[in-house]
């Protein structure tokens, strides 16, 4: 039978489960504290780029089962199931800052006037469950409920593909209760055979930041055999697929570049290496894999100085900002050390992306920000390469050289055919290329 849910926070992970969960028959209320994005979403309007939310999102709106609201408290009341998808951004010590999640338990206690089922949907520190049916058991003593882990696995720009085709769903539970609701919330995944994983709490919450450690690392040791290739005169392009060729390796995450960015990866390391401190438990590995994913983001600017020479009252074109392809999200991303480190040394930036300039220009409103690629070229000393757009894979080169006034690339990930570029008169540098 079909649940009454209310989604908590309706970000990235928030809107994809509303949207998702809606699409599956349940009767879905979103709600966040952020008034605008609420009324966009009631006007079928995504207030994020996702590919393909809009579409979901204004079909469950007109079906009747997907409201918005700002009124958590009845839309607490009003549900069986509550979904906990706020943020949980690293504290000054890397530690996860569970305030926002805090915030939303105390309003579930207040609000709890029936059995409900509390889903934690966020990515949240081994023990942070145990510790969410603490606090409700200390605001609403003896009050009916079950607390269950099903954390979130969706890659932004593929969320819905994600959502509705998941590798895996992964469900902490301690009720029988608590997991035949979970099975009706999903049964729709069921149907399609996607793999369950009923676990502990603890289980559940560590299975999350083993994977994206797990990913960031495999990220960075590529990075690093880049780095290593580029230095001794050898392809990484080759090196990765031929790894890549070996089952137990797999080819997916071998593609080097500036460094992982993004909301998760960075932040879930660094919470996970203090989930090992609190513990007495080494996390070295992944403590190195931090340390050396920062220097790779610095790396690049030493990269486009080598090759440029020196900065001062130069123009660089910096083409992407968005910590990845098909998303307009900058938490992170490489782009922000590039322009630090560009501006910092005295040169002035052109900058272009398809998605995320608005929300770049939050941050750094002191650069120019371009209609098209192109204008970003024009006059530059140089082309800096930082997200693998679609659109800037097959960049005419001939017209960039036309509109350049230097003839340097760094192409931080390997998007360019090199030998075209050389054909067309610029001088270009990858990552990893000897
Ligand atoms: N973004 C991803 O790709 C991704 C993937 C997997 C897991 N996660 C995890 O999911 C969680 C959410 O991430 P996100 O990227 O969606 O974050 P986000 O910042 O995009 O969204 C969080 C939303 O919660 C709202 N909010 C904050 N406090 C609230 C409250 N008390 N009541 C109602 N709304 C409130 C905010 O206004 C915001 O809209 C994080 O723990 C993250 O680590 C994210």
């Amino acid at each position: 039978m079909s649940k009454k849910i209310c989604v908590v926070g309706t970000g990235y992970v928030g809107l994809i489960a509303s949207v998702g969960l809606s699409d599956f028959g349940n009767e879905i209320i979103g709600v966040d504290i952020d008034e605008k994005k609420v009324k966009m979403l009631n006007e079928g309007i995504s207030p994020i780029y996702e590919p393909g939310v809009e579409r979901y999102l204004k079909r469950n709106l007109e079906s009747g089962r997907l409201t918005f609201s700002t009124d958590i408290g009845k839309s607490i009341q009003n549900a069986d199931v509550i979904f906990i998808a706020v943020g949980t951004p690293p504290k000054d010590n890397g530690e996860a800052d569970l305030s926002f999640v805090e915030s939303v338990v105390k309003s579930i206690a207040e609000n709890l006037n029936d059995y409900k089922v509390i889903v934690t949907k966020s990515t949240v520190p081994v023990g942070t469950n145990r510790w969410i049916k603490e606090k409700m058991n200390e605001f609403a003593p003896g009050k009916d409920f079950d607390v269950v882990s099903n954390p979130e696995f969706l890659r932004e720009g593929k969320a819905t593909q994600d959502f509705f085709h998941p590798d895996r769903t992964v469900i902490g539970y301690e009720s029988e209760r608590a997991k035949d609701v979970m099975f009706e919330v999903y049964r729709a995944l069921n149907l399609i055979s996607v793999p369950f994983v009923w676990c502990s709490l603890e289980t559940a919450e560590l299975i999350k930041y083993a994977s994206n450690a797990f990913l960031a690392t495999k990220i960075t040791f590529i990075n690093q055999m880049a780095n290593l290739a580029e230095t001794v005169g050898a392809d990484i392009h080759t090196i990765a697929k031929t790894m890549g060729m070996d089952g137990r390796i797999s080819p997916k995450f071998l593609h080097p570049g500036p460094g992982y960015g993004g909301s998760c990866f960075p932040k879930d390391t660094m919470a996970v290496v203090q989930t090992g401190d609190k513990y007495g438990i080494d996390m070295s590995l992944i403590r190195s894999v931090i340390e050396a994913n920062d220097m790779q983001k610095a790396r690049m600017v030493t990269k486009l100085e080598k090759l440029i020479g020196s900065f001062q009252g130069k123009t660089i074109a910096v083409l992407g900002l968005a910590f990845k392809a098909e998303t307009d999200d900058i938490r992170d991303t490489p782009a922000f050390n590039l322009v630090e480190g560009i501006l910092s040394k005295g040169a002035k930036i052109q900058a272009h992306d398809p998605q995320a300039m608005d929300n770049f220009a939050e941050v750094y409103p002191q650069i120019e920000y371009c209609k098209s690629e192109f204008d970003a070229l024009k006059d530059s000393d140089a082309l800096v390469l930082v997200t693998e757009w679609n659109e800037y894979r097959n960049l005419n080169l001939r017209k960039a050289k036309e509109l350049m006034k230097g003839n340097f690339i760094l192409d931080t990930r390997n998007l360019l055919d090199p030998e075209l570029a050389k054909e067309r008169g610029f001088i270009l540098e990858g990552v990893g290329k000897g």
